[in-house]
Protein backbone atom coordinates (compact mmCIF):
# COMPACT_ATOMS: atom_id res chain seq x y z
CA UNK A 1 0.00 0.00 0.00
CA UNK A 2 1.26 3.41 -0.67
CA UNK A 3 1.78 5.74 2.01
CA UNK A 4 -0.35 8.27 2.67
CA UNK A 5 1.59 11.28 1.56
CA UNK A 6 1.45 14.02 -1.20
CA UNK A 7 4.98 14.79 -1.82
CA UNK A 8 6.01 18.28 -3.07
CA UNK A 9 8.94 18.62 -4.10
CA UNK A 10 10.84 21.53 -6.31
CA UNK A 11 13.68 24.36 -5.83
CA UNK A 12 13.80 27.36 -3.73
CA UNK A 13 11.09 29.88 -4.22
CA UNK A 14 9.02 28.01 -7.12
CA UNK A 15 5.81 28.33 -4.91
CA UNK A 16 5.72 25.12 -3.57
CA UNK A 17 4.72 25.97 0.05
CA UNK A 18 2.44 27.99 -0.81
CA UNK A 19 0.71 25.42 -2.66
CA UNK A 20 1.51 22.61 -0.28
CA UNK A 21 0.09 24.57 2.74
CA UNK A 22 -2.76 26.01 0.76
CA UNK A 23 -3.84 22.26 -0.17
CA UNK A 24 -3.97 21.01 3.13
CA UNK A 25 -6.08 23.75 4.80
CA UNK A 26 -8.29 22.43 1.92
CA UNK A 27 -8.21 18.79 2.79
CA UNK A 28 -8.09 19.27 6.76
CA UNK A 29 -4.70 17.65 7.01
CA UNK A 30 -1.24 18.31 8.67
CA UNK A 31 1.51 20.46 6.31
CA UNK A 32 5.18 19.84 7.11
CA UNK A 33 7.69 22.10 5.74
CA UNK A 34 11.34 19.85 5.95
CA UNK A 35 13.33 22.88 4.11
CA UNK A 36 13.09 24.00 8.35
CA UNK A 37 14.70 20.81 9.69
CA UNK A 38 17.99 21.61 6.97
CA UNK A 39 17.52 25.03 8.52
CA UNK A 40 17.45 23.99 11.95
CA UNK A 41 20.41 22.02 11.85
CA UNK A 42 22.45 24.83 10.23
CA UNK A 43 21.58 27.04 13.17
CA UNK A 44 22.18 24.79 15.70
CA UNK A 45 25.56 24.22 13.97
CA UNK A 46 26.50 27.77 13.66
CA UNK A 47 29.97 28.43 12.63
CA UNK A 48 30.82 24.56 12.26
CA UNK A 49 28.51 23.62 8.82
CA UNK A 50 31.16 21.69 7.02
CA UNK A 51 30.79 19.41 8.38
CA UNK A 52 28.58 19.29 10.90
CA UNK A 53 30.18 17.89 13.98
CA UNK A 54 28.50 14.59 15.35
CA UNK A 55 27.73 16.23 18.48
CA UNK A 56 25.14 18.31 17.06
CA UNK A 57 23.74 15.70 14.92
CA UNK A 58 23.04 13.00 17.73
CA UNK A 59 21.68 15.60 20.47
CA UNK A 60 19.29 17.02 17.83
CA UNK A 61 15.41 17.35 19.42
CA UNK A 62 13.78 18.85 16.96
CA UNK A 63 9.69 18.20 16.64
CA UNK A 64 6.62 19.29 14.38
CA UNK A 65 4.24 20.82 16.73
CA UNK A 66 1.18 22.78 16.73
CA UNK A 67 1.33 26.33 16.28
CA UNK A 68 -0.82 29.06 17.98
CA UNK A 69 -2.80 28.82 14.28
CA UNK A 70 -2.97 25.04 14.75
CA UNK A 71 -0.78 24.59 11.91
CA UNK A 72 2.29 22.03 12.23
CA UNK A 73 5.71 24.05 12.76
CA UNK A 74 9.44 23.21 13.50
CA UNK A 75 10.25 23.14 17.52
CA UNK A 76 13.49 23.20 18.50
CA UNK A 77 13.77 21.38 22.36
CA UNK A 78 10.71 22.15 22.09
CA UNK A 79 10.26 25.67 21.37
CA UNK A 80 9.34 27.69 17.84
CA UNK A 81 12.46 29.32 16.85
CA UNK A 82 10.23 31.60 14.68
CA UNK A 83 11.55 34.52 11.65
CA UNK A 84 15.46 33.08 12.57
CA UNK A 85 14.96 30.20 10.27
CA UNK A 86 13.60 32.20 7.40
CA UNK A 87 17.20 34.94 7.57
CA UNK A 88 18.85 34.63 3.80
CA UNK A 89 22.49 33.28 6.00
CA UNK A 90 20.54 30.44 7.55
CA UNK A 91 19.08 29.17 4.24
CA UNK A 92 22.20 29.46 2.63
CA UNK A 93 23.96 26.92 5.36
CA UNK A 94 20.87 24.45 5.23
CA UNK A 95 21.80 23.89 1.50
CA UNK A 96 25.49 23.20 2.79
CA UNK A 97 24.05 20.76 5.52
CA UNK A 98 22.40 19.06 3.03
CA UNK A 99 24.83 17.97 1.18
CA UNK A 100 25.99 15.66 3.85
CA UNK A 101 25.06 12.32 3.97
CA UNK A 102 25.05 11.97 7.85
CA UNK A 103 22.70 14.90 8.45
CA UNK A 104 20.11 13.61 5.96
CA UNK A 105 20.48 10.33 7.30
CA UNK A 106 19.51 11.49 10.93
CA UNK A 107 16.67 13.56 9.88
CA UNK A 108 15.04 11.08 7.48
CA UNK A 109 13.26 8.68 10.37
CA UNK A 110 11.97 11.80 11.44
CA UNK A 111 10.43 12.33 8.54
CA UNK A 112 8.88 8.88 8.30
CA UNK A 113 7.71 8.74 11.55
CA UNK A 114 4.97 12.02 10.62
CA UNK A 115 3.51 9.80 8.08
CA UNK A 116 1.80 7.45 11.10
CA UNK A 117 -0.56 8.93 11.64
CA UNK A 118 -2.86 9.42 8.37
CA UNK A 119 -2.89 11.89 5.22
CA UNK A 120 -0.10 14.40 4.71
CA UNK A 121 0.97 16.89 2.72
CA UNK A 122 4.99 17.06 2.81
CA UNK A 123 7.06 19.42 1.10
CA UNK A 124 11.02 19.71 0.50
CA UNK A 125 13.64 18.45 -1.90
CA UNK A 126 13.51 14.85 -1.68
CA UNK A 127 10.17 13.75 -0.63
CA UNK A 128 8.81 12.02 -3.50
CA UNK A 129 12.92 10.41 -4.43
CA UNK A 130 13.65 9.42 -1.37
CA UNK A 131 11.69 10.18 1.51
CA UNK A 132 8.04 8.62 0.39
CA UNK A 133 8.93 6.93 -3.10
CA UNK A 134 6.22 5.21 -2.86
CA UNK A 135 3.96 8.38 -1.64
CA UNK A 136 0.46 8.17 -2.92
CA UNK A 137 0.91 11.48 -4.99
CA UNK A 138 4.58 13.05 -5.84
CA UNK A 139 4.48 16.07 -7.26
CA UNK A 140 7.15 18.46 -8.80
CA UNK A 141 6.43 22.73 -8.93
CA UNK A 142 9.00 24.87 -11.10
CA UNK A 143 9.03 28.54 -12.37
CA UNK A 144 11.43 29.93 -14.22
CA UNK A 145 14.37 31.06 -12.50
CA UNK A 146 13.39 34.87 -12.86
CA UNK A 147 9.71 34.48 -11.73
CA UNK A 148 11.49 33.04 -8.25
CA UNK A 149 13.63 35.55 -7.81
CA UNK A 150 10.84 37.97 -8.06
CA UNK A 151 8.81 36.10 -5.34
CA UNK A 152 11.89 35.29 -2.70
CA UNK A 153 12.44 39.81 -3.27
CA UNK A 154 8.94 39.91 -2.56
CA UNK A 155 8.99 37.92 0.46
CA UNK A 156 9.96 40.25 3.52
CA UNK A 157 13.07 39.11 5.51
CA UNK A 158 14.43 36.09 3.32
CA UNK A 159 16.97 38.78 1.28
CA UNK A 160 19.55 40.77 2.69
CA UNK A 161 18.71 44.36 2.83
CA UNK A 162 18.84 46.35 -0.27
CA UNK A 163 19.44 43.06 -2.57
CA UNK A 164 18.84 43.36 -6.23
CA UNK A 165 16.83 41.74 -8.33
CA UNK A 166 20.11 39.72 -10.45
CA UNK A 167 21.84 39.35 -6.84
CA UNK A 168 18.59 37.68 -5.25
CA UNK A 169 19.13 35.70 -9.09
CA UNK A 170 22.46 34.36 -8.84
CA UNK A 171 21.76 33.50 -4.88
CA UNK A 172 18.88 30.91 -6.43
CA UNK A 173 20.74 29.63 -8.96
CA UNK A 174 23.48 29.24 -6.45
CA UNK A 175 21.35 27.07 -4.00
CA UNK A 176 19.72 25.13 -7.48
CA UNK A 177 23.27 24.00 -8.24
CA UNK A 178 24.35 22.96 -4.89
CA UNK A 179 20.67 21.27 -4.24
CA UNK A 180 20.78 19.45 -7.75
CA UNK A 181 24.12 18.68 -8.08
CA UNK A 182 24.91 17.06 -5.04
CA UNK A 183 25.48 13.41 -4.87
CA UNK A 184 23.08 12.61 -2.00
CA UNK A 185 19.20 13.26 -2.90
CA UNK A 186 19.64 15.70 -4.89
CA UNK A 187 16.52 17.94 -6.33
CA UNK A 188 15.01 15.99 -9.33
CA UNK A 189 11.61 15.09 -10.17
CA UNK A 190 10.41 11.36 -8.61
CA UNK A 191 9.60 8.73 -10.89
CA UNK A 192 5.62 9.46 -12.11
CA UNK A 193 5.73 13.12 -10.49
CA UNK A 194 3.28 15.37 -12.02
CA UNK A 195 5.37 18.30 -13.03
CA UNK A 196 3.49 21.71 -12.21
CA UNK A 197 5.28 24.83 -14.09
CA UNK A 198 4.25 27.80 -11.68
CA UNK A 199 5.89 30.89 -13.78
CA UNK A 200 2.26 31.84 -15.09
CA UNK A 201 -0.03 30.50 -12.88
CA UNK A 202 -1.79 31.84 -9.80
CA UNK A 203 -1.19 30.36 -6.49
CA UNK A 204 -5.01 29.84 -6.17
CA UNK A 205 -4.25 27.84 -9.74
CA UNK A 206 -2.17 26.05 -8.53
CA UNK A 207 -3.50 24.48 -5.55
CA UNK A 208 -6.47 23.60 -7.50
CA UNK A 209 -4.49 21.83 -10.26
CA UNK A 210 -2.68 19.71 -7.09
CA UNK A 211 -6.25 19.31 -5.57
CA UNK A 212 -8.16 18.29 -8.76
CA UNK A 213 -5.78 15.24 -8.06
CA UNK A 214 -5.92 14.45 -4.74
CA UNK A 215 -9.26 15.44 -3.74
CA UNK A 216 -11.31 12.36 -4.00
CA UNK A 217 -8.59 10.00 -2.57
CA UNK A 218 -7.75 11.71 0.45
CA UNK A 219 -11.37 12.72 1.55
CA UNK A 220 -12.20 8.58 0.97
CA UNK A 221 -9.66 7.60 3.11
CA UNK A 222 -9.28 9.96 5.36
O1 LIG B 1 12.78 24.71 1.22
P1 LIG B 1 13.86 25.50 1.97
O2 LIG B 1 14.34 26.68 1.18
O3 LIG B 1 13.45 25.90 3.36
O4 LIG B 1 15.09 24.48 2.13
C1 LIG B 1 16.31 24.85 2.72
C2 LIG B 1 17.44 23.98 2.17
O5 LIG B 1 17.27 22.65 2.67
C3 LIG B 1 17.50 23.87 0.66
O6 LIG B 1 18.63 24.52 0.13
C4 LIG B 1 17.60 22.41 0.34
C5 LIG B 1 17.50 21.71 1.64
N1 LIG B 1 16.43 20.72 1.66
C6 LIG B 1 16.74 19.44 1.28
O7 LIG B 1 17.86 19.18 0.87
N2 LIG B 1 15.79 18.45 1.35
C7 LIG B 1 14.56 18.73 1.76
N3 LIG B 1 13.66 17.74 1.83
C8 LIG B 1 14.20 20.04 2.13
C9 LIG B 1 15.16 21.03 2.06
Amino acid sequence: MSSKVIAIDGPAASGKSTAAAGVARALGIPYVNTGSLYRAVALLAGNELDPVPERVLSRLQLAYLRNADGEFELAIDGRFPGAVLRRPEIAAGASRVATQPAVRAALLELQRKMAENGWLVMEGRDIGTVVFPDAAFKFFITASPEERARRRLAQAGETPDGATLEEVAAEIRKRDEQDAGRAVAPLRPAPGAVLVDTTDLTAEAVKRRILNLVERSVCTTK
